[in-house]
């Protein structure tokens, strides 16, 4: 095993990153109705740039004002007061040695009507998850199947929310086409049971996201990145594969490696568990199919978990182990003896509790 490469430089288009390690991006839910994160959310993101990361995923940020929203307080990049308030920390976090990232989604049957101002849940079919929504307690209601206004509209939610991102100086934009969120329930058949052009095919299911990313592209300067996120598992129904098969997450992966996007971003459980009934994981999957840059997160937390999630990408995203430890970098730099943070100990992302 190369042992040394979690800090060695990546050149990422027009980017040298100082190391292999990316602050994964976490929710938090700390916005008012202005939509905007509290200061300490904010601050946490610039701390963790000047302890050494080197790239920073901001929270997930939701694409709309009518559908998009999943849980209470989360954040938009759609209004010049939002804005202005993630100018100052991009600022930061840039003059601290590290690249913003804008991550973006829409939750799509995942969404709670009851913080979206419309009231209204929407997805590629009127299907819920088969697990009550945490956040109520409560069946998912049943969404109303998209219109191809709705998907049209959709769209320039991402688009809008890209553009604020590119005046508030991100450096790149992530589309969340991960954990179960809309894009997600596009491209998997366990949430889409459309009959036209964007149900059916994987060709057909690949529709949503490749129209997303087209019309974001197109709004997007030249030298900021883009990147997709993706993954085979929901935050509802978790134990559900969401693609079929090998065949079909590489048939998804191929599509994408075609489009003009700059990283994928692959989240799992586990960085080394085996994925589809092959002796692969998902990064290796992902790899036998694009020499794109390849970030790869989910169980990484010490020296030797980190090198060797590096042998088959190129980047590393820490979820946890960042959220809970400020001194992450630094001592997985002097490969101390870490301890695996367990789920419940992240809640405190969501409670008031200022962060180390
Ligand atoms: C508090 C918290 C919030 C999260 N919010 C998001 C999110 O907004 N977007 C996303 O893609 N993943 C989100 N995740 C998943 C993480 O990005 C990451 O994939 C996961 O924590 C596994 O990595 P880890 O084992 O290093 O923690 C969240 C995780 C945590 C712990």
């Amino acid at each position: 095993m190369k042992e040394n490469k979690l800090f060695s430089q990546f050149r990422i288009k027009n980017f040298n990153l100082r190391n292999r390690i990316g602050v994964a991006p976490m929710t938090r839910m700390s916005a008012a109705a202005d939509s905007i994160p509290r200061q300490d959310v904010l601050d946490f993101l610039v701390r963790r740039a000047k302890n050494g990361a080197s790239i920073i995923f901001t929270e997930a940020i939701v694409t709309d004002y009518e559908s998009g929203q999943g849980y209470p307080g989360q954040s938009r990049i759609l209004t010049q007061p939002q804005i202005d308030a993630w100018k100052p920390v991009v600022e930061e976090i840039q003059k601290q040695g590290a690249i913003a990232i804008m991550q973006m989604f829409h939750c799509g049957r995942m969404a709670g009507p009851e913080v979206n101002p419309v009231n209204r849940s929407i997805a590629p079919s009127p299907i819920t998850p088969k697990q009550d929504n945490p956040m109520t307690g409560a069946p998912y209601p049943v969404p109303e199947a998209m219109s191809r206004f709705d998907i049209d509209h959709v769209i320039t939610g991402f688009v809008e929310t890209a553009k604020g991102a590119v005046e508030a100086g991100f450096d790149g934009i992530e589309i969340h086409g991960a954990h179960g969120y809309l894009i997600n329930q596009f491209l998997s058949s366990y949430s889409n049971r459309r009959t036209d052009s964007y149900g059916g095919s994987v060709e057909n299911r690949y529709r949503f996201v490749h129209q997303v990313i087209q019309a974001v592209r197109k709004v997007i300067p030249e030298d900021r990145l883009l990147t997709v996120r993706i993954s085979n598992w929901g935050v509802a129904d978790m134990e559900v594969s969401l693609f079929d098969s090998k065949a079909e997450y590489q048939e998804i992966i191929r599509r994408l490696a075609n489009e003009p996007i700059d990283a994928i971003s692959v989240s799992t459980y586990g960085y080394n568990e085996k994925a589809f009934g092959t002796d692969k994981n998902m990064a290796q999957l992902t790899r036998e199919i694009t020499d794109l840059p390849l970030m790869i997160c989910g169980g990484i937390y010490d020296r030797a978990s980190g090198e060797e999630a590096l042998q088959d990408a190129d980047i590393i995203l820490s979820g946890k182990s960042l959220l809970l430890n400020p001194n992450w970098v630094e001592d997985v730099l002097a490969n101390k003896t870490l301890n695996r943070y367990k789920s419940e100990e992240a809640d405190i992302a969501y409670t008031e509790e200022p962060l180390p």
